[in-house]
């Protein structure tokens, strides 16, 4: 039997050759074979006219993206199949993704088919680099550049750049959504106000019918919105909705402590509170009708309905807003005024000057 015909198992140490020594055999190089963007001229021009089409279109769907960004109504919605969704996010969501699959193909074409495709040797030496390491990088890194084909074929070069450069397009524009700056007047006309004034019904959260007082027992919590929500469509009611959300809870007077200040905010023990939590915003109605504790599920937040709202328990840092109410001639209950403080979580600009504090009078 010849060496070659033998398995390894058959070999004696003296039989191996010095490669057949090894685990695993070197395979040695695949033989090499032209690309056909190489071997037909015709075949590398239409390869680089595919290339700059791709790069060409990218930034042609980034104009795209802001005509969409400032076209398409906000509330738009197409239905496609089964799918209904929003037609903005369908178009901002299409023309930013397919320009940065243009650019991933058109990089990816350009490496398989233009770039040198000679077979490179790189041999293992120390990791730490050396003067002459540095100087064979520089050397390595010019001939990269010169196998690029950057120098021959400019177009793909400006393409990829104007490609790149365009995408910063839609990331600038989307910026505007970050909103209007919040100065103290922008501030006070939206997120320290909300549709609650004087003489505003309360109405149930779920069947919209007014909240009457004499109709509440004592333990009862009653989510609340303003009866004046209804006047409020799309977006811009879920916005004041969000604000705007209260529970009304009724207590005995005669275990709660209510002060001088807030006497009139209340009916008979029924007194009413901003359900957005101070903390950082999660609705809030899980009551404890014992403690009066009002507890937050997010982060355990909890307040004291019984003492003006105060926190006795967890990461918020201010006392839910409490929101003046009294009865109307028909024994409705209606809020007297807005709440007098910002009402959801806290923000730097905010003047926490007027919250009220355990203690207060
Ligand atoms: S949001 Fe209520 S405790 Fe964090």
């Amino acid at each position: 039997m010849s060496n070659n015909e033998m398995t390894p198992s058959d070999r004696t140490p003296e039989d191996r050759t010095p490669d057949q020594d090894q685990p695993v055999p070197d395979p040695g190089l695949e033989p090499y074979v032209e690309r056909f963007s190489d071997a037909d001229p015709d075949a590398g021009r239409r390869v680089y006219r595919q290339i700059v089409t791709m790069y060409g279109l990218a930034p042609i769907l980034a104009v795209a993206f802001v005509v969409c960004y400032f076209a398409i109504p906000r509330d738009a919605a197409v239905r496609i199949g089964p799918l209904h969704t929003s037609a903005m996010n369908l178009a901002l969501g299409g023309t930013a993704g397919l320009a940065i699959l243009l650019i991933g193909l058109a990089s990816i074409h350009w490496a398989k088919q233009i770039m040198e495709d000679r077979e490179v040797v790189e041999e293992r030496h120390p990791v730490a680099s050396s003067a002459q390491d540095r100087r064979e990088m520089g050397a390595a890194w010019r001939a990269g550049a010169a196998d690029s084909r950057l120098g021959r074929r400019k177009m793909v070069g400006l393409a990829l750049g104007s490609a790149l450069g365009a995408l910063a397009l839609p990331a600038l524009v989307t910026l505007a959504d970050l909103g209007p700056k919040p100065t103290s007047k922008v501030r006070a006309e939206t997120i320290e106000r909300t549709i609650w004034a004087e003489g505003v019904r309360l109405v149930n959260d779920v069947t919209f019918t007014p909240v009457k007082a004499a109709e509440m027992q004592i333990g009862e919590l009653v989510n609340a919105q303003p009866e004046n929500l209804k006047k409020y469509h799309g977006a811009e009611q879920q916005t004041e909705r969000a604000k705007a959300s209260i529970i009304i809870v009724r207590m005995d007077p005669a275990s709660i402590k209510i002060p001088d200040s807030r006497r009139d905010w209340q009916v008979g023990g029924i007194l009413s509170y901003s359900k957005i939590c101070t903390h950082v915003g999660c609705p809030i109605s899980l009551w404890e009708q014992q403690t009066h504790h009002l507890l937050c599920p997010c982060h355990q937040s909890t307040f004291d309905l019984g003492d003006s709202g105060v926190v006795v328990f967890g990461p918020a840092a201010r006392a839910l807003p409490q929101l003046p109410i009294t009865v109307d001639s028909e024994g409705y209950l209606v809020a007297r005024s807005d709440f007098t403080v910002p009402v959801g979580p806290s923000y730097f600009e905010r003047d926490s000057r007027h919250d009220f504090k355990k203690g207060d009078n």
